[in-house]
């Protein structure tokens, strides 16, 4: 295997370039996609141990993870710093040791930050500002929504919530106000913030969510919304789907039911992404679900110690579409509690989880080690492709999220109460690994992309440039250039139960590309055109040179209206 090469520090420079007379590059002629197949991928080990188990995971400006797990389970393995509280440790029994830590990826460095209350199994958005706002918990903190910063920690807003949202899912809205949906027992919504001149409408019942309830095993938990470019939602409970207007603007839509009737959501845990937003297509959105587990699943592993295969399909859908349909495809594995990570080339990789049983506590088996990439755009058949494995089970509370580098994070799986190391089938994972996914093969540095400046904050639908070199560019650069020159902006995921919220590829238009120098060169885009293609917050972007991204730079989308 090809050793791996050492990352180069990403560049974020707060300035549009002028583009300053430079020569016209013709769009070159598209080169064959880099056979990524001769690169299954590597895995790499970034701490054996962060402390706690990720069992929740954010990607931050600034190049920072926020990864943290539960407060009512004992003791972690990672110290508060000496002078936080020890008071801080909530409801379970009192300690010492921290619930939540940020890895600071450009120094590999951890830093453990105290937690007041329980964020069990909780629900996260970025804000456009940059903060992460992260919904409930358990017990104590079930009514809680904390802000976190590094430079501020935790900042508990207590009562925030209008429900208990344990199980909840938040998705970020064009106006930058976050939809806090479902949650255990929760057949309602509510926003963050509420509206201030209207608290007693601050829930909203939301029937579908009853409807897709099981008995005994629910099966609709942690649903999956993804924001249309229209601005309505799409939500995916059970094995079916409606498209709704959080607003009331328009008409619920009911979509129809996946072909074969597996629930994909929590215990059956599925994952779903929304593909790629094309700037040709802007009102165009496709959705994919992968996985999940047969019905009645939960049951039988809970109560009878039968332990069923997992569900081997994905399911395909174009919401917007007049007559939408489920185009059903088969996965070259089965795999409950796989998450779903969006790439920067519009791929998809599919990774942790298990063949067979369901989420919850000591109820899955048979750890699928192996990730898979979906290429979307592939002719059916030829989509999937199986990866290398790794040496670690991620089992249930495992995450996975896209960093700064274009690699998968990889962590977590606690499929116990407590913390168990030993004498178990699956311990406690605390460590934290990188997927360097097909595209990060030290052959193709040569194409590799570097990111030299692009804008801090763009509005939407305005021109920008990002400037880029390709380091084997030495000579005749104008003719290297061959390759098609893409810049997809990725919205960071909050992840968590095999579910990445607020996930979310915008392929940016890209006009003129100019040569500056000797393998340094200049792509004129165009920013998002709305809030409802991309919602106003940080986004990463990444040029993409004949299928090779580069290292992201953090870019704002600022909100409508007033500057803020
Ligand atoms: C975590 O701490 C426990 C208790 O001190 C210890 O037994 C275990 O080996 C530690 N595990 C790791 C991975 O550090
Ligand atoms: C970000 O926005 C939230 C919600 O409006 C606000 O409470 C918080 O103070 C803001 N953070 C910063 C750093 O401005
Ligand atoms: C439940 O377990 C028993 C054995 O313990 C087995 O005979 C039976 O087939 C199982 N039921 C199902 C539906 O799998
Ligand atoms: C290991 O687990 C088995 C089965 O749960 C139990 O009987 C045994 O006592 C455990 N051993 C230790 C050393 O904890």
């Amino acid at each position: 295997m090809p050793k791996p090469r050492p990352f180069l520090p990403h560049i974020l420079l707060s300035l549009i370039i002028a583009n300053a007379g430079a020569d016209d590059v013709p769009l070159p002629p598209q080169e064959p996609t880099p056979a990524a197949a001769s690169f299954p991928g590597e895995w790499q080990l970034l701490h054996a141990s962060i402390g706690v188990s990720a069992m929740h995971m954010q990607l931050l400006p600034g190049d920072f993870v926020l990864m943290f797990d539960r407060t009512d389970t004992g003791p972690s393995n990672i110290s508060l710093p000496a002078l936080a509280p020890c008071a801080a440790a909530a409801d379970g029994p009192a300690d010492c040791t921290a619930h939540s830590v940020l890895l600071d990826l450009r120094s590999n460095v951890l830093h453990p930050y105290p937690l007041a209350t329980n964020p069990w199994c909780s629900s996260g958005a970025l804000l456009p500002n940059g903060t992460l706002l992260q919904t409930g918990g358990f017990s104590n903190g079930d009514r809680v929504a904390r802000l976190f910063s590094p430079a501020t920690g935790w900042v508990e807003l207590p009562s925030a919530l209008a429900a208990r949202r344990w199980y909840a899912t938040d998705m970020i809205l064009p106006d930058g106000r976050v939809l806090v949906l479902g949650g255990r027992r929760q057949f309602n919504f509510e926003f963050f913030p509420h509206d201030a001149a209207a608290p007693a409408a601050a829930l909203t019942f939301f029937p579908f969510l009853d409807e897709t309830t099981e008995l005994d095993t629910e099966d609709n938990l942690y649903p999956f919304l993804h924001l249309l470019p229209d601005g309505t939602v799409f939500v995916f409970a059970n094995d079916r789907a409606v498209v709704f207007d959080p607003y009331n603007r328009a008409p619920l839509r009911r979509l129809p039911a996946v072909p074969g009737g597996v629930p994909r959501n929590y215990p059956s845990s599925g994952s779903s992404v929304l593909l790629p937003l094309r700037p040709d297509a802007p009102a165009h959105a496709e959705v994919l679900v992968c996985g999940g587990a047969p019905r009645g699943a939960y049951r039988l592993a809970l109560r009878n110690g039968t332990f069923v295969p997992a569900d081997r399909t994905c399911a395909r859908i174009a919401p917007t579409d007049m007559d939408p349909a489920w185009a059903v495809e088969e996965m070259p594995m089965a795999r409950v509690m796989g998450d779903m990570v969006l790439l920067p080339t519009g791929d998809v990789l599919i990774v942790n989880g298990a063949a067979a049983g369901t989420a919850g506590w000591e109820l899955g088996r048979e750890p699928v080690t192996r990730p898979v990439l979906y290429r979307p755009d592939a002719q059916l058949g030829a989509r999937f492709e199986a990866l290398a494995p790794s040496a670690t089970p991620r089992m249930y509370h495992s995450s996975a999220a896209l960093d700064t580098y274009g690699r998968v994070l990889v962590g977590g799986s606690n499929p116990h109460v407590g913390y168990v190391f030993t004498n178990v089938t699956y311990p406690t994972e605390l460590s934290l690994e990188a997927f360097l996914p097909p595209y990060m093969d030290a052959r193709l540095d040569g194409a590799r992309p570097r990111v030299m400046a692009a804008p801090a904050e763009v509005g939407y639908g305005e021109a920008s440039a990002v400037r880029f070199e390709v380091p084997g560019h030495v000579a005749g650069g104008a003719e290297a250039a061959a390759g098609e020159v893409r810049v997809a902006a990725v919205a960071p995921a909050f992840a968590t139960h095999s579910f990445g919220m607020n996930q979310r590829v915008v392929e940016l238009a890209v006009g003129r590309v100019a040569q500056l120098d000797v393998g340094v060169y200049e792509a004129e885009v165009a920013a998002p055109p709305t809030p409802g293609v991309a919602p106003p917050g940080y986004y990463l972007w990444f040029v993409v040179h004949a299928g090779v991204p580069s290292s992201a730079a953090w870019v704002r989308m600022r909100p409508l209206g007033p500057a803020t």
